[in-house]
């Protein structure tokens, strides 16, 4: 959970970022902005490449962010993505499981078909994949 001064906040990040994305190709533009537990936001937008499948979508460049500036420590709260379209942007499966390596727990608020919805990443990715290594999950 958190308070709404910060999901407007992160939904207002998302907003704001999407006009930096670089969409050439599909004219898709998206935003995303997370919260992270030691309360950084950091955002992202969508990057497209002339090899299409080369595309970073918003969520992996802002987690990127997130990564760049507090480390591999990063726990990841809230993670808000929009698209400037009118349809649906919840983030996909990619991103879902890229989310879930610094947020189990993570909140995820999405462009839905009438309005933010708010749903959390378990129930976006039920039986999303853990590594462990010698029995142990890697530190
Ligand atoms: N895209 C994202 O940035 N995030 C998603 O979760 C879904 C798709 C981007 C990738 C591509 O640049 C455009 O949307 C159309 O697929």
């Amino acid at each position: 959970m958190i308070t709404p001064a910060l999901r407007s906040q992160l939904l207002q990040a998302a907003r704001q970022v999407l006009e930096k994305a670089y969409a050439p190709y599909s004219r898709f533009r998206v935003g995303a902005a997370l919260l992270t537990r030691q309360g950084g936001i950091f955002s992202g937008a969508n990057v497209e490449n002339a090899s299409y499948g080369l595309t970073l979508c918003a969520e992996r460049a802002a987690v990127a962010q997130a990564v760049a500036a507090e480390g591999p420590g990063l726990e990841i709260r809230a993670l808000a993505v929009v698209s400037e379209s009118q349809e649906a942007c919840p983030p996909c499966g990619a991103c879902r499981q890229v989310i879930l390596e610094f947020g189990r727990e993570a909140l995820i608020i999405f462009q839905g078909p009438a309005g933010p919805v708010d749903m959390a990443l378990g129930e976006l990715l039920p039986l999303g994949f853990h590594l462990t290594v010698g029995g142990k999950k890697p530190e």
